[in-house]
């Protein structure tokens, strides 16, 4: 019998904390040079998460001393005037990074409004420079889900350097760049990495193997403790919404992960929430900082 233990709780709330404590410093030297980073962020309509989302990421710039730009559209915004906006926002110098709220409404085609932001400003790093950038392992934007997954792990101890990551999910926004971004040939990454999706057969198999497993599929508590290797590091990157009477909301948030008996076998989980969503802010936030300082690296020169 494999002995029961306890899983390390990877305290997102508390890492990202700690990171934005230290973009705080950075803050203090960029206001010396009478620079204030500054994110402009784009709402298209009425959808209530992404309202919330969109508070979130003002209040975490305000708390940091960020200068924080919203712009808040009606749900018939033609795509011309949201790409009039974007261009705006590219030549505004107090603008170092443009974040348009996903996801936009029909009669606007997403990919053209993202391939408009100035790649030097995408601080979501979905533009396809950042990407093709990201793969090939030259300085850009990295996704800040993906690149918050990689700091959780750094700051934990757990290299991912010659280990099997195993990820499950495939997107652009997480599945994708995580994969690319661990198995770089670099310091915190050099990592094995497996990247199974839905039409991956005997999954378990799979994420069996993991020495570190990501699981990224929005599908709530699909990973089982039977599909987890005793001592595995486990990131639960899902936010899934179930129905729960006794919450007042009706509702209660759970990852892809089943946590309660996941931590039983793994050697360290992160929860949700508290977990991965901490950190995808935080790293919105030190990309807005990051692209402040390379404006003032280039007026140097
Ligand atoms: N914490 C955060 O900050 C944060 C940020 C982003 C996303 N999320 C959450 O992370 C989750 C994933 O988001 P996403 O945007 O990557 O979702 P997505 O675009 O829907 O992609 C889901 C991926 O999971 C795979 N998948 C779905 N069901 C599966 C199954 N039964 N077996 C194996 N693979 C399966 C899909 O495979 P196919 O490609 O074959 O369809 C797809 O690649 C969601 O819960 C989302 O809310 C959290």
């Amino acid at each position: 019998m494999p002995k029961r233990r306890t899983a390390k709780i990877i305290d997102g709330k508390k890492i990202a904390a700690d990171m934005r404590a230290e973009l705080k410093d950075d803050i203090a030297v960029l206001a010396k040079r009478k620079v204030t980073p500054g994110l402009a962020v784009v709402l298209v309509g009425d959808d209530p998460a992404s309202h919330v989302y969109v508070r979130m990421k003002d209040k975490a710039c305000q708390a940091l001393g960020i200068a924080s730009f919203q712009h808040r559209l009606p749900a018939n915004t033609t795509e011309r005037r949201l790409l009039n906006l974007v261009k705006k926002l590219n030549e505004d110098k107090k603008v170092h990074g443009i974040l348009v709220q996903l996801p936009l409404p029909k009669q606007i085609d997403e990919k053209k409004v993202l391939n408009t932001i100035d790649p030097a400003k995408d601080v979501d790093g979905f533009h396809p420079v950042n990407v093709g950038k990201m793969l090939v392992g030259e300085p850009g934007f990295l996704p800040c889900t993906p690149h918050g997954c990689q700091q959780m792990l750094l700051r934990s101890g757990y290299d991912p350097s010659g280990k099997h990551v195993v990820v499950v999910g495939r997107s652009n926004i997480v599945g994708k760049p995580v994969a690319a971004i661990l198995m770089q040939k670099a310091p915190g990454a050099n990592a094995t990495v497996t990247v199974c999706h839905s039409r991956t057969k005997n999954i378990a198999s799979i994420t069996r193997q993991a020495d570190i497993l990501i699981a990224a599929m929005g599908v709530p508590e699909f990973i089982k403790s039977r599909m987890v290797k005793e001592g595995a590091i486990v990131l639960d990157v899902g936010v899934n919404r179930v129905d729960d009477k006794t919450k007042k909301s009706g509702y209660r948030l759970v990852g892809d992960v089943d946590f309660k008996a996941v931590s039983k076998k793994a050697k360290a989980i992160s929860p949700v929430p508290g977990g991965v969503g901490p950190m995808t802010i935080t790293m919105l936030l030190k990309n807005t900082v990051e692209s402040a300082k390379r404006t003032v690296g280039s007026k140097r020169k």
